[in-house]
């Protein structure tokens, strides 16, 4: 068993809070997307859970172990660092090598295990270069070998594919779950690509200015999001404020719109629509059903993307997104005036 458990840590830098009271779970043999911006601390997460920091405040167990006092070679754990951190003198084989002769693994056994891992990620032929002969994704690849070469029970990968072109990254990331799987490793993945968290993660957690925001499966984070940061970070949303009745929310230009839960009375609030929830339908078209919302809005841009089209709206001066599918109806054009619709099911309160 390895599950990661992080337990109200805290991590300051001088006065400034890296990390603050943040509790996970990191299930055994899960993926686990770790998303944020830049300096909300996703890498000082995962160095304190390898041993690299330590919490000021709060306790990491791995395996139900707590592992305060355990030095990093004793934790088991494989880490992809953000800036690979290669031996710039060592090749490519002696890199990936490296963890398992400070183990003390036969030479053998250490040529089996890394001619495994360096066809793992399509580096064959490459074991006698050095890093600086090889491309940001090349050295992305060794640094993703060395990780996995010791079997680690847990595997941290901060941001492992970010220089990886598209076709090699969605190749790596379908390899990466093939492996992780495969070894039942459990996995924190950390990334800024909103597409491979949803895609590739179990659970996932967003993290800002240093506090765990959201936490959970990706479709639950996605559809129920329960504040505006995390409907914005992760996927598109429309946001729209108003003063709260019930499941109501009236706009300040008089406009009604439904949620599909109640507020608390009263209140200000703001609630969230995803793109892909409005349809769009020309103001002379068919009437609103029940159960929706509507608005009218004027398109100001259209971005054709192949499968699917953008469309920017102007709606009492803010501008709305919607995305429709390219299903070969003739697309509305700039400066046409429309009604948006969308189910009051797809209208989320945010808190
Ligand atoms: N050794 C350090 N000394 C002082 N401040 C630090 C140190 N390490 C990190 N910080 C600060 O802690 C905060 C969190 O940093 P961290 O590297 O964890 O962010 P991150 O979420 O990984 O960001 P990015 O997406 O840019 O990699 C930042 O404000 C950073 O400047
Ligand atoms: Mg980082």
């Amino acid at each position: 068993m390895a599950e990661v458990t992080v337990h109200g840590v805290s991590r300051f830098f001088g006065s400034h809070a890296a990390l603050q009271d943040v509790s996970i779970d990191f299930p055994d043999g899960g993926f686990y997307g770790l998303l944020g911006p830049s300096g909300s601390g996703k890498t000082t997460l995962l160095r304190m859970i390898a041993g690299f920091d330590f919490p000021d405040a709060g306790a990491i167990a791995i395996g139900g172990e707590d592992v305060a006092a355990l030095p990093v070679q004793r934790r088991r754990i494989g880490m992809v660092f953000q800036n690979y951190a290669l031996f710039p003198n060592m090749s490519v084989f002696d890199n990936i090598a490296f963890g398992l002769s400070v183990r003390g693994v036969a030479r053998k056994e250490t040529r089996d295990r890394v001619e495994k891992a360096v066809d793992l990620v399509q580096l064959s032929g490459l074991g006698a270069r050095r890093p600086h002969q090889l491309s940001g994704g090349q050295r992305q690849r060794v640094a993703l070998a060395r990780a996995i070469v010791t079997r680690p029970q847990v595997l941290l990968l901060d941001e492992p594919l970010s220089a990886l072109d598209k076709s090699l990254r969605v190749g790596m990331q379908i390899e990466l779950k093939r492996i992780q799987r495969e070894v039942g490793i459990t996995t924190i993945f950390v990334t800024h690509d909103q597409e491979e968290a949803l895609t590739m993660s179990d659970r996932i957690g967003i993290l800002r200015d240093g506090r765990l925001e959201q936490e959970g499966p990706p479709a639950e984070i996605y559809d129920n999001p329960a504040s505006e940061f995390a409907a914005t970070f992760l996927g598109d949303a429309n946001i729209f404020r108003g003063t709260v009745d019930g499941n109501t929310i009236h706009l300040a230009d008089g406009t009604c719109l439904h949620c599909r839960e109640a507020l608390p009375p009263g209140t200000r609030a703001a609630c969230a629509v995803r793109p892909e929830r409005i349809m769009i339908r020309s103001t002379a078209g068919p009437v609103e059903a029940a159960a929706m919302n509507s608005l009218p809005a004027r398109i100001t841009k259209r971005i054709f993307a192949g499968n699917s089209i953008t469309y920017l709206l102007n709606w009492q001066g803010e501008t709305l997104k919607a995305f429709a599918q390219n299903t070969g109806t003739t697309p509305f054009d700039e400066g046409a005036a429309v009604t948006l619709h969308w189910a009051v099911e797809s209208t989320i309160p945010l808190s």
